[in-house]
């Protein structure tokens, strides 16, 4: 016991008996230490789990980091790589080369990926090629949303028949002419005739034609592709009717449909001699057209449907029967009509008690729809401007006032801008 006693104070430890203590009291007190240092070795025991515990997440957070660096590493790659051309296939050549057209108008004769299987490759689909060789490195989808930009594919759009003002006749003829031969066909060929090849609505702006189209897709729950005119002229020469080709080629795809083409009179418009390079494309858009019209079935479940503001300058081509034998005026609003109009676009609105539709329909001789419409929201603005809680028959004839002399003061213009 002294030597441990001895070796201990040699050593300097804080384990130090002093010497007047009893045989017996320093037993105790050697216990006494034991267990204490037994507690410290539990702690630092514990300290060392938890220390260890550490280090394991840290290793575990540094192969997460190396794992991220290792993906933001190629993602920059991937930045880093040259882009791809687009081309179009013009044609398959027997030993393994293909003529394709770039982007930018040449034809080029290249070579292609081995990974490519002949049996994708035909004339008109579009694909990858490297940008020094040219060489094709992959098939691009067909995904005829990226073909044809600019065509909505609209489910079904929100617009209701009860929405529309004054244009029940129209709105009769169209459902007979579009939606019957969708949703009873047999109706046709029992009587024998073929439904309307397609149906055209012409009238000024503002009247409600694109509505109409709207609407009547809505009610035959069938997809709607709009496309607006002028989205179908291009700049590149043979763009445009290959977009209408990929437009009714999607229409079957998803019928049954209605194709609407809003503003036809910018691809339809007359054709005459010694047109600019620019107008002859218009014009090969417009043939295709013609063409697509005339290929597909009338009993299908196609329905074509445009609108124009110019019947006038159409070409007569599109007009002749068997194109579009269906033609629905629709004209500025009536009396009645504007009164309708007025009151389904204040349907919503908190009015006042004192509004006399009757006058209002009769002081706005000449408006379209689109400006009753106008006329309306200027109301609501009226009222809100001078924070009052609904609208009243004054705010709707201040803004009539307003909206007239607008577009009093737009005619004038556009008649001298032309001068
Ligand atoms: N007959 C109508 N009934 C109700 N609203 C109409 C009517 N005509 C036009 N409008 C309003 O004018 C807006 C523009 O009409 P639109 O159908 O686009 O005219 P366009 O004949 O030029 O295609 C519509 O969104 C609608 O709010
Ligand atoms: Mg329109």
């Amino acid at each position: 016991m002294t030597e441990i006693s001895e070796d201990k104070s040699a050593k300097g430890s804080s384990i130090k008996v002093p010497p007047e203590l009893e045989n017996d009291d320093f037993s105790r007190y050697m216990a006494d230490r034991m267990s204490q240092l037994e507690e410290r070795n539990h702690l630092l025991r514990e300290q060392n789990h938890k220390i260890e515990a550490e280090k394991r997440y840290a290793e575990s957070q540094k192969l997460k980091f190396e794992r991220e660096l290792r993906q933001l590493k190629s993602e920059l790659e991937r930045l880093k790589t040259s882009p791809l051309i687009v081309g179009t296939v013009m044609d398959v050549l027997e030993n393994g080369k293909l003529i394709v057209r770039s982007s930018t108008g040449p034809q080029f004769v290249v070579g292609l990926s081995k990974f490519i299987r002949e049996s994708e490759l035909e004339a008109g689909i579009q694909v990858a090629m490297n940008q020094q060789t040219l060489a094709v490195i992959g098939v691009l989808p067909a995904s005829r949303s990226h073909l044809i930009r600019g065509v909505e594919v609209i489910e079904s759009p929100e617009v209701e028949y009860s929405q529309i003002g004054g244009l029940d006749d129209q709105i009769r003829e169209l459902r007979e002419a579009v939606e019957l031969p969708l949703t009873k066909p047999e109706a046709f060929e029992k009587i024998g005739i073929d439904p309307p090849n397609g149906v055209l609505l012409y009238g000024p702006p503002g009247t409600g034609k694109t509505m109409l189209a709207k609407a009547v897709a809505h009610h035959t729950s069938t997809n709607f592709l709009r496309v607006v005119g002028s989205e179908l002229v291009q700049k590149y020469i043979g763009e445009g009717s290959r977009m209408v080709r990929e437009l009714f080629k999607l229409a079957k795809d998803k019928s049954p449909s209605i194709i609407f083409i809003d503003e036809l009179d910018s691809i339809a418009a007359k054709r005459y001699d010694g047109a600019t390079a620019g107008d002859r494309e218009v014009q090969r858009t417009l043939m295709q057209l013609l063409a697509e019209m005339d290929g597909f079935n009338p009993r299908g479940d196609v329905r074509l449907l445009a609108a124009t503001n110019r019947l006038d300058i159409l070409d007569a081509a599109m007009l002749r029967p068997g194109r579009f034998d269906r033609f629905i005026e629709v004209p500025m609003p009536n009396e009645s009509a504007r009164m309708n109009i007025l009151k389904i676009h204040t349907r919503n609105m908190a009015l006042s008690q004192d509004i006399d539709f009757v006058k209002l329909a009769k002081i706005t001789e000449g408006s379209s729809g689109s400006e009753l419409k106008a006329i309306a929201t200027e109301a609501g603005m009226f009222a809100i401007r001078n924070s009052e809680e609904c609208v009243t028959n004054a705010h709707l004839h201040s803004a009539v006032a307003k909206v007239l002399t607008h577009k009093e003061r737009s005619v004038n213009v556009s008649e001298t801008m032309f001068v």
